[in-house]
């Protein structure tokens, strides 16, 4: 896309480049430069414009762009087509609302959500700046393994977290993503099936990251049980970066779905908080004291209950908080 060959041009040479030099640089026409900085603006970016020696980018670090993104990704099936918006309501909502005229893999992002939602109703606070809110579009021909599908996404989310910052979360059944303790990050998946017909008409992983709040940067009552990874680390984040890498994990994932599913599930097992805890499953109000046992194959939560029951429990079916606080 040519405005992404503009903003690379414009990015490598730091100084005022002439629309003559890009035109001929990138063999494009004038026009076309012109549309392509228009294009960037559009997105954000600050391009000062002087008469006589062309274009400077000023740098604005961290925007989530599609020509940011997009820069050096070269996946196969997730994130071809990249939509950002600066707000939007939900990112789920868009690809909901427009999935037939999307393509498969199709990933939207947003920087501000104003309707942000989470699982069983909840909200999901999305400041601007300061997170990842971002869905992909999967057109499946089958609704097999929508579970896995949502636990493979929270490993491939573990795995882009640990290479962007070199520490590996923890997984809160079904698919909360934990550091030091607190929430960073939650999955919401979707999905849309034909009555008549019974196909699958979309699914849709929705994906909300916060990367860089600070502590009070959460309503005081979410603050027990939300953290960002900045305040897990210690350290500021690049959300393009990671961002990219959520990316490739999750088309490497997706792509190799079957072959990896085995390796998903160790790893799941391994990184899943829950296990050999007392937890609460929330069946009722109070909810009902059990241990959480196992992972199984189907990434179902295995408990058992003080009379020596035991149950697998499916996502969706029940919440499930530890007794000693949010993750403990
Ligand atoms: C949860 O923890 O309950 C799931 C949170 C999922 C939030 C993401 S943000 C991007 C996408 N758009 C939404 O409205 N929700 C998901």
């Amino acid at each position: 896309m040519t405005k992404i060959e503009v903003l690379k041009l414009l990015k490598n040479n730091g100084e005022y480049v002439s629309g003559e030099y890009i035109s001929k640089s990138l063999g494009i026409s004038r026009v076309a430069v012109n549309k392509a900085i228009a294009a960037l603006k559009r997105d954000g970016y600050t391009i000062l414009s002087s008469t006589n020696k062309g274009y400077c980018l000023k740098e604005r670090a961290d925007i989530l762009t599609d020509a940011e993104i997009k820069n050096g990704l070269a996946t196969e099936y997730i994130g071809k087509d990249i939509i950002c918006f600066d707000s939007i309501d939900s990112t789920n909502n868009y690809i909901k609302n427009n999935y037939e005229s999307l393509n498969d893999g199709t990933v939207v992002i947003a920087n501000k959500q104003t309707g942000g939602r989470g699982r069983l109703g909840r909200i999901f606070v999305s400041e601007p700046d300061v997170g990842i809110y971002m869905s992909v579009l999967l057109k499946p021909k089958s609704l097999d393994r929508v579970t896995a599908l949502t636990a493979m996404t929270a490993v491939g989310l573990c795995d882009a977290i640990e290479k962007t910052v070199s520490v590996r979360p923890f997984i809160k059944w079904t698919n909360d993503i934990i550091m030091d303790g607190k929430k960073v990050c939650g999955i919401l998946t979707e999905m849309g099936v034909e009555g008549e017909t019974g196909n699958v008409q979309y699914i849709v992983v929705g994906i909300g990251i916060n990367v860089n709040q600070d502590s009070d940067g959460f309503p005081e009552e979410l603050r027990n049980i939300a953290g960002s990874i900045r305040m897990a680390c210690n350290e500021k984040i690049n959300r393009v970066k990671l961002c990219k890498q959520i990316i490739k994990e999750l088309d490497f994932l997706y792509l190799n779905f079957d072959s990896f599913y085995e390796r998903c599930l160790q790893s799941y097992r391994k990184d899943c908080i829950n296990i050999g805890r007392k937890i609460l499953v929330m069946k009722t109000q109070e909810g009902i004291e059990a241990e959480a046992v196992a992972v199984e194959e189907d990434f179902s939560l295995r408990v058992r209950y003080p009379d020596g029951k035991e149950e697998s429990i499916k996502s969706g079916e029940v919440s499930i908080r530890g007794m000693m606080g949010y993750s403990q």
